[in-house]
């Protein structure tokens, strides 16, 4: 309570100081997620505050909110619809809850390999599609962030789908996320990010399921120390905008912070992977182990749930096609460099050859 009551004030004081007097009329933009500062998102975040700031310092003034300092993402969707966060990170999860055009990413293998993910979701036909679709309920999806690749852990080794029988395993609120987790054979928790470590410490939860820097930045390695790469889930985090302030800016102003979305994207992406393998290190020294499992029984297991969606969700028929192409133009690219690969291998043979016989 203390903590809520504290930020309100904060907020409040900084939103007077930005815009209550006169003479100092720069407008406070609030930048709300649920990560830590060293977090890949909020970087990108910096970047954007930067870029905006660097063109339009005299008129704007960007502030961050980390570590959901205003609040946890499900209940912040809903001040940036109503105008009063400019723009929050969130995840396609807890964007289901108010679009669910979004639950598209919470089906489990829906991407073969992340470089198909990753091409599908900057790809700009992707955003086009996901913004004109959200612009209706009072926010645009203006960047895509990358969250990698959900694995479960545990407190317990998961090392067969069968063993996720009986567990208590968090996961974000949507009904597509408790579908999954049912098909497992689990039982679904649904919880904020922020309520996960205390609940895998009380015994509330046997495990949950995420990216490796849930491990490192939310401590929850602490508690659970089997992570199982069954790679479940590739499902990106947006970077949203309330409409009313969209709205509110000058054309010149709104190429301004579409350039600084674009860069807060680029940033993200190109601190992802160096992130992952830093994180997967402190996670090893605080004793967590990484188990390799086979990826298809896990698949296999859940792969109805596609059907389901295509019977549940004709509408969304063409963005789960156009993933499927990324999924086949990565694969074929793959087998191209391979093949390019072995080719050259093949025409440096004889030269070797050469030189070692000269
Ligand atoms: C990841 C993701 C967040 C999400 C969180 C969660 O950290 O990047 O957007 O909120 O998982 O599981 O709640």
């Amino acid at each position: 309570m203390k903590k809520i009551f504290c930020t309100a004030v904060a907020v409040a004081v900084a939103s007077f100081l930005f815009s209550g007097c006169d003479g100092f009329s720069k407008q406070e933009v609030k930048m709300s997620h649920a990560q830590i500062e060293t977090h890949p998102e909020h970087l990108g975040l910096v970047a954007f505050k930067e870029h905006v700031e660097s063109k339009l310092g005299d008129k704007f003034e960007i502030t961050i909110y980390p570590n959901a300092t205003l609040g946890a993402n499900e209940k912040v969707i809903q001040n940036v619809k109503a105008g009063e966060v400019e723009y929050l990170v969130i995840s396609s999860a807890n964007l289901e809850l108010v679009d669910d055009i979004y639950s598209l990413f919470s089906l489990p293998y829906l991407f073969t390999s992340e470089d198909a993910f990753e091409s599908f979701i900057t790809d700009t036909k992707t955003l086009d599609r996901l913004s004109t679709d959200s612009i209706d309920n009072g926010f645009s999806t203006v960047a895509v962030f990358t969250s990698g690749t959900r694995n479960f852990y545990a407190t317990t080794p998961i090392k067969t789908v069968a063993d996720i029988q009986g567990k208590k395993i968090r996961v974000q609120a949507g009904p597509a996320n408790v579908a999954m987790i049912q098909a497992f054979g689990g039982t679904a928790v649904p919880m904020s990010f922020g309520e996960v470590y205390g609940a895998l410490k009380n015994g509330t939860l046997d495990g949950a399921e995420n990216n490796e820097l849930a491990l490192t930045d939310q401590r929850h390695g602490d508690i659970a120390k089997y992570y199982t790469y069954d790679r479940h889930q590739m499902s990106p985090d947006w970077l949203v905008a309330s409409n009313k302030f969209l709205e509110s800016l000058s054309k010149e102003e709104r190429k301004v912070f579409e350039e600084a979305a674009l860069i807060a994207q680029q940033t993200e992406m190109a601190a992802w992977h160096g992130s992952i393998t830093d994180a997967k290190e402190h996670a090893k020294s605080m004793g967590v182990q990484f188990i390799d499992v086979n990826v298809e029984d896990f698949r296999n297991k859940v792969l109805p749930l596609h059907e389901q969606f295509l019977a549940d969700h004709p509408e969304y028929k063409d963005l789960y096609d156009s993933a499927n192409q990324a999924n086949v133009a990565q694969t074929q690219a793959a087998s191209a460099e391979t093949e390019q690969e072995s080719e050259t291998s093949d025409v440096s043979t004889p030269n070797q050859d050469e030189k070692s016989s000269n």
